[in-house]
C-alpha cells in the first residue's frame, strides 16, 4: 500500500494542476495517469490545433501577401514538416511539463487507475490511498449513433494524424472542433461543407458573432449547412457520400464527426465507490466535491464547460481546498472561450439574448464594427466587438469576432469578473493603434462618450 495526501487520477489539464498545486502547499501526491502527462489538450487538442492553425494563418498570409507589396507564391503544404514543426511544439511542451511535475516532487504511476473503496486507487496490482483523492479522467470523442469513426471518417485526434491534405471534407457539428478545423482545412484549399444541427455556427455564442462568423466563412468560400442534420455516412471508394436532412447528400474524400465529447467515468469503480453521475458527468457540489466526502472531481468529467484553463482553474481551487484554503469559486460565467478560427470568435459572460433573459429590459448592448479600427484595417480583418451591459450596472458579456481578437478576450474576462461598469473604465486609456481599442470604443460609447463612433 502506498499512501498519500492527495492522489489524482488523470494528468491532463485539470488533474496535473491539482497536483503541482497540492504540491506546492506541502502535499505528499500521486498522478496516476494511463498515457503521457498533459492529457488531451497537450497531446491531441489545443496546443496541437494551435500549431495546425497556425500553419494555416501562414498559408493564408503567404496567399495574401502580394496585397501588401510582398512578391510570395505558395506553391504547397507538406503534411510531414507541418507535422513536424507541430509535434516539436507538443515534444517541447511535455518535456517542460514532466520537468515540472518531477520539480515539485509529485510521484508519478504509470497505468490505468480504478477507483476502490475509501478513497484506494487500484493501479494493476498496486494501491495508492489518498486521504483525499481527485477524479479527473477527461473526455472522448462522442459519435452519432450508426457512424462508425475509422478510414475516411475521422475525429478530431485521427485528423491531426492525417498525411495528406484533403481536397474535400464534410464536418458534422459547427461547434469549436467543426469551425476550427474547417478553417484549417479551407485555408490548405479544401473544398469544405459544415453540416450543423442547430440554427447557426457556434449555436453556444452571441448571435451577433455566430453570424459574423457565418459572413466571413460565407466569404472565404466553406459551405455552411445550418439547421440539418446527418442521416448517415456511407463509404466509397473515393471517399466518402453524407446523407443529409433536407433531402440531399454531400460526396466528400473525408468526413469529420465533431458533435461533441463525453466524460470518461464508465468502467473506473466510481458508481461502485458511491459517486453519483448524472449522464456520465460527475455530481459535485459547487466546490467540486463529489457525494464522497474527500473524492473531488475537476475538468471535463464535471458538466459544464469543456475547456482546458476551467480543468486548471479547478484544479488550483480542490487543491487549495484540500490544504485548507478557502479558495473563491470562479462562476463559470467569467471563463473566457475563444474559437482559434479565421476569423477567431472570443467571448465571455452573458450573450445579449442570456442577459435579457436575466435582467429584461434593462439591458444595453454596443456593437463596435472592426472596420473603423486602424490596427485591424492594417492586418486586414474585419469583425465587431460587442458589449452588453445591464443599464446604469455592469458590463455582462464581451463577444469579439475578427483575427487576433483571443488575445484581446482577457480584458473583457477582467471586466465581467470584477463586474466593471463602462464608466469606471472610460477612463483608462488604449494604445493606438491596436485592436482593443476596438474594446474601448465600445466602452466609451457605453459610458455615453463615443469617441470615433455615433
Ligand atoms: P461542441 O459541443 O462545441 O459542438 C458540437 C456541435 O455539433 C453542436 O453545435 C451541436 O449542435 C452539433 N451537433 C450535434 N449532433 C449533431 C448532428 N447529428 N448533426 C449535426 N450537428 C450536430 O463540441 P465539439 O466542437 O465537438 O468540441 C468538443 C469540446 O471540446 C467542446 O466542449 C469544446 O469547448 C472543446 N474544445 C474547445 C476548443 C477551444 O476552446 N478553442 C477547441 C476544440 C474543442
Amino acid at each position: 500500500m502506498n499512501t498519500f495526501d492527495v492522489v489524482v487520477l488523470g494528468g491532463g489539464s485539470g488533474g496535473y494542476a491539482a497536483a503541482l498545486r497540492a504540491a506546492e502547499l506541502g502535499k505528499s501526491v500521486a498522478l496516476i495517469e494511463k498515457d503521457r502527462l498533459g492529457g488531451t489538450c497537450l497531446h491531441r487538442g489545443c496546443i496541437p490545433t494551435k500549431a495546425l492553425l497556425h500553419t494555416a494563418e501562414i498559408a493564408d498570409h503567404v496567399r495574401e501577401a502580394a496585397s501588401v507589396g510582398v512578391d510570395a507564391t505558395l506553391t504547397g503544404i507538406d503534411p510531414a514538416r507541418t507535422a513536424a514543426y507541430r509535434e516539436g511544439i507538443v515534444a517541447k511542451k511535455y518535456k517542460g511539463l514532466q520537468g515540472l511535475v518531477s520539480g515539485r516532487g509529485i510521484t508519478v504511476v504509470a497505468g490505468e487507475g480504478r477507483l476502490g473503496a475509501d478513497r484506494a486507487v487500484i493501479v494493476g496490482e498496486d494501491v495508492y490511498q489518498g486521504a483525499d483523492v481527485v477524479l479527473a479522467t477527461g473526455s472522448y470523442t462522442r459519435t452519432i449513433p450508426g457512424i462508425e469513426v475509422g478510414g475516411r471518417v475521422l475525429t478530431s485526434e485521427t485528423a491531426l494524424e492525417l498525411d495528406v491534405i484533403p481536397n474535400s471534407v464534410v464536418i458534422l457539428g459547427g461547434g469549436v472542433i467543426g469551425v476550427e478545423f474547417a478553417s484549417v482545412w479551407r485555408s490548405f484549399g479544401a473544398e469544405v461543407t459544415i453540416v450543423e444541427a442547430l440554427d447557426h455556427l457556434l449555436p453556444a455564442e452571441d448571435e451577433t458573432s455566430s453570424k459574423a462568423l457565418e459572413r466571413a466563412y460565407r466569404r472565404r468560400g466553406i459551405q455552411s449547412k445550418l439547421a440539418t442534420r446527418c442521416e448517415g455516412v456511407t463509404t466509397t471508394d473515393a471517399g466518402v457520400s453524407v446523407a443529409l436532412s433536407d433531402g440531399t447528400t454531400v460526396d466528400a474524400e473525408y468526413v469529420l464527426v465533431a458533435v461533441g465529447r463525453g466524460p470518461v467515468t464508465a468502467g473506473l469503480g466510481f458508481e461502485e465507490a458511491g459517486i453519483a453521475l448524472d449522464r456520465g458527468f460527475v455530481v459535485v457540489d459547487e466546490r467540486l466535491q463529489t457525494a464522497v466526502p474527500h473524492v473531488w472531481a475537476v475538468g471535463d468529467i464535471v458538466p459544464g464547460l469543456q475547456l482546458a484553463h476551467r480543468g486548471f482553474q479547478q484544479g488550483i481551487f480542490v487543491a487549495e481546498q484540500i490544504a485548507g484554503l478557502s479558495p473563491i469559486a470562479v462562476p463559470e460565467s467569467s471563463i473566457p472561450r475563444v474559437a482559434y478560427s479565421h476569423p477567431e470568435v472570443a467571448s465571455v459572460g452573458l450573450t445579449e439574448a442570456q442577459a435579457r433573459a436575466a435582467h429584461g429590459d434593462a439591458v444595453v448592448a454596443y456593437e463596435y464594427n472592426l472596420a473603423g479600427n486602424g490596427k485591424s484595417e492594417i492586418i486586414g480583418t474585419g469583425g465587431i466587438a460587442k458589449v452588453v451591459r445591464v443599464a446604469n450596472g455592469p458590463i455582462v458579456g464581451v463577444h469579439l469576432v475578427g483575427d487576433r481578437v483571443g488575445e484581446l478576450i482577457t480584458e473583457g474576462q477582467l471586466a465581467v469578473g470584477w463586474e466593471a461598469h463602462p464608466e469606471d473604465l472610460a477612463p483608462l486609456i488604449h494604445a493606438h493603434p491596436t485592436q482593443s481599442e476596438a474594446l474601448g470604443e465600445a466602452f466609451l460609447a457605453l459610458a455615453g462618450k463615443p469617441l470615433h463612433t455615433v
